[in-house]
């Protein structure tokens, strides 16, 4: 949407490229003075007096004609694959450069270079007993008709093979490996045959290879999508510079460290068609299919038995893991009172196929921010505090582009970052699904009041959210699967991740296509449209609201929530109780805050210092969530309350410590599995009462008289 030309003066040099704002200043004192004037509270002192238009209306107001500009660009970014790491990646990259520019921001882009992985040689087929070949199996995708994309693998599956007979595995879950255990069947040495659907799929294959698989494959639907995905293990990040940047001559670890070996799966794995899967199961004997088997299994067969054999699975696999070149690009917005303050938004752009759910329905919603923002500038407005956007590459191998980049600037962003607002698929079909750290919960349920539903006539986003099935459920952010998780669980910065819809069947297939996104996914593009909404609401509230809008309230209970869960869980109220004193303390300082943020007196010079110094407590106070040397025995992860636990099933979505505890003390006693969980509950509650000195600004001095009726042993 062009701006209406703008008769004021201010306006007018606003717009002035930087250059000839430099030739201006050469003219003298006062009009250096107006500048700098200018340059520090443009949105503030509209000339001619009365009040700055109110951002958060002004960015609404270029909704109109923004779902056209918006499929233009994801059109335009689908047009082919653009798998991180290769040349066809420059595609997608040059045009989010191109349109960053266009809207007038100034960009930055930094480039990495980590261990990537690709494909060489695989083969499959099927034996009799006899070793004879009975068939070549297909380990190509049917619905990649013009063969364009990269052939379906798992990146970081180590290379390797077996002749060995299959045995279906179901989903691959713990739960289906204990109904094998009941009919007898084991995969020891076999190759697991999963359908697609038990996790990350990198705990698919590290639960077969626990129990002595020699390989796994595992199967897409029916609809002849095969999903490519990464396979890597413990976290995200490049695998050679473990807490460090991958830049060009950084240093690497060696292949045989082991903390880099513990990052690849044991065994080889690759991911089949519906079809491929169904040819193998087909011929299996043994068992019959359990009855809870039989339901939703996806293949476009009735199968019968889950194996061993008789037959023998071939399958051989010849991986590529090489170093390559990665780029992450950034637009800044520099903030002109706080300008070492940062509001972060981001969204990946590599993509396993074409990319227009995963990941461009997020690109083209953060290009069009990026456009709004640029009018916004050109009349007039400037963020109180700085405003980047940032494009990830090579976040489908494991969130390596965010990651490096959190590692390389982490002491900066510890200080300074205010949020992490993440988009990734933005559309995969209908309603908002949401996740947030809970201090940032009620601006993110606010902020959808003010967002037209794209479904409902004469609805808000707000109204269709809450008659959701389970009303407003805002998602604890303890997963790893995109780009908030270096932000969050390595960095301790509040974070909110959305999209709309749910289930994308097309994931990480050759259907992930602009098609797809144009019959199914989002007709008018009107949902790219409320999510572009809800994110730049955000954005706008965390770098114009004067005073932080996080609520430490919420934060409180839903830890109380937590520990109350957890003690359910446990059948054990003891250590509950413990913690409760210091979500009590959090709260009542939450409370405080609150209040002294009310009362915040602007009337003299010192305010803005006054406040200054109030947000600092505020932007801190989730950093005392941080473990400094980390979660035992993987010191990445040290977020104490919404890290991701170490095992890929556990029930646990918060808490990881104690998770970790419950879930490696299986073989101990109960004595000493009760000490571990004891101690990570202290730990958490110290990271409590942190947070809630943190918000005080002052060091504790309330004294706990020791109580000796309390009892200190577990
Ligand atoms: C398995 O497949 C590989 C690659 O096609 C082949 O070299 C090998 O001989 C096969 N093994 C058997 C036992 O057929
Ligand atoms: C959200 O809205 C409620 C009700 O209008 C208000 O009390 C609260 O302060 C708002 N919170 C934020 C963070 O915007
Ligand atoms: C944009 O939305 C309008 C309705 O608001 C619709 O008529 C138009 O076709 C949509 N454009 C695209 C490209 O989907
Ligand atoms: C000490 O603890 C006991 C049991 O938990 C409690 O009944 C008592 O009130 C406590 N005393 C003080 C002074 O807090």
């Amino acid at each position: 949407m062009p701006q209406a030309p703008s008769s004021q003066p201010t306006a007018a040099l606003a717009r002035m490229p930087t250059a000839s704002v430099r030739v201006l200043v050469g003219f003298g004192a006062v009009l250096l003075v107006s500048l700098v004037v200018l340059h520090r509270r443009p949105a503030r002192t509209v000339v001619g007096g009365g009040p700055a238009p109110d951002p958060a209306a002004r960015f609404l107001s270029l909704s109109k004609g923004a779902n056209a500009t918006i499929a233009a660009d994801l059109r335009a970014l689908t047009a082919g694959p653009h798998l991180a790491g290769t040349t066809a990646a420059a595609g997608a990259a040059a045009r989010v450069l191109s349109r960053l520019r266009a809207a007038g921001l100034r960009t930055l882009t930094r480039e990495y270079n980590p261990l990537l992985s690709y494909p060489g040689r695989a083969s499959l087929a099927l034996l009799r007993a006899d070793r004879t070949l009975l068939a070549q199996l297909s380990l190509g995708e049917p619905a990649d008709v013009g063969r364009r994309l990269v052939r379906p693998y798992h990146a970081y599956a180590p290379s390797g093979g077996a002749v060995a007979e299959a045995v279906f595995v179901n989903l691959g879950r713990e739960e289906d490996y204990l109904t094998l255990e009941r009919l007898g069947v084991s995969v020891r040495g076999r190759i697991a045959v999963a359908i697609r659907g038990g996790g990350y799929r990198g705990g698919v294959v590290q639960r077969a290879a626990e129990r002595g698989a020699a390989a796994v494959l595992i199967a897409g639907h029916a609809d002849g999508g095969v999903e490519r995905g990464t396979v890597i293990l413990g976290g995200p990040g490049d695998p050679l510079t473990p807490g460090w940047a991958a830049t060009g001559r950084a240093e690497r670890l060696g292949f045989d460290h082991k903390a880099v070996k513990r990052r690849f799966p044991a065994i080889p794995s690759m991911p089949v068609s519906g079809k491929t899967a169904s040819a193998i199961i087909r011929t299996l004997g043994g068992p019959a299919l359990p009855a809870e088997w039989q339901t939703g299994v996806g293949l476009p067969v009735d199968i019968g038995s889950v194996g061993p054999g008789p037959t023998l699975v071939n399958l051989t696999y010849q991986g590529d893991r090489k170093m390559a070149m990665i780029q992450d690009i950034f637009a800044i917005i520099k903030g002109y009172e706080e300008p070492d303050r940062y509001v972060i938004l981001g969204n990946h752009r590599d993509a396993w196929t074409y990319g227009a759910v995963d990941p461009n329905s997020g690109t083209s919603a953060l290009l069009d921010i990026a456009r709004r923002l640029g009018i916004m500038l050109q009349s007039g407005w400037t963020p109180r505090r700085t405003i980047i956007l940032c494009s990830w590459d090579a976040e489908e191998f494991g969130m390596i582009g965010s990651t490096e980049w959190v590692e390389e600037n982490l002491e900066d962003l510890h200080s300074k970052a205010v949020a992490y607002l993440n988009v990734d698929c933005a559309v995969q079909g209908v309603g908002l699904f949401a996740g947030s750290t809970p201090q940032l919960d009620n601006l993110l349920v606010n902020v959808t009041r003010q967002v037209k539903d794209p479904d409902v006539e004469g609805k808000t986003v707000h109204d269709t959210w809450k008659k959701m099935s389970g009303g407003i459920n805002i998602e604890r952010l303890a997963r790893t699967d995109s780009d908030f998780a270096p932000f969050l669980h390595h960095a301790g910065i509040p974070c909110v991740d959305l999209y709309y819809g749910k289930e994308f069947p097309g994931y990480h297939t050759a259907l992930d296509s602009y098609h797809w996104m144009e019959k199914h996914g989002d007709p008018l593009f009107l949902r790219h449209v409320a999510i572009t909404e809800i994110w730049g609401l955000l954005a706008l509230r965390l770098a114009d609201d004067p005073v932080l809008p996080f609520d430490y309230q919420t934060y409180a209970s839903q830890l109380q929530e937590h520990a109350n869960a957890f003690s359910a869980m446990m059948k054990n109220s003891k250590s509950v109780n413990m913690m409760n004193r210091f979500v009590d303390d959090l709260s009542d300082a939450a409370m405080e805050v609150l209040k002294e943020a009310k009362d915040l007196d602007v009337s003299d010079g010192y305010s803005l210092m006054r406040r200054r110094l109030l947000n600092n407590r505020l932007l801190l106070a989730e950093r005392s969530f941080l473990q400094p040397d980390g979660l035992q025995g993987r010191g990445w992860f040290k977020h104490l309350l919404y890290s991701p636990p170490e095992d890929y099933e556990s029930k646990l979505s918060f808490f990881p410590g104690v998770a970790d505890a419950i879930s490696r003390s299986s073989s101990s006693s109960a004595k000493e599995r009760r000490a571990a969980v004891w101690h990570e509950m202290w730990k958490i509650s110290r990271a409590i009462q942190r947070a809630a000195n943190v918000l005080r600004g002052e060091f504790s001095h309330r004294s706990e008289s020791l109580n000796s009726s309390v009892s200190v042993a577990p």
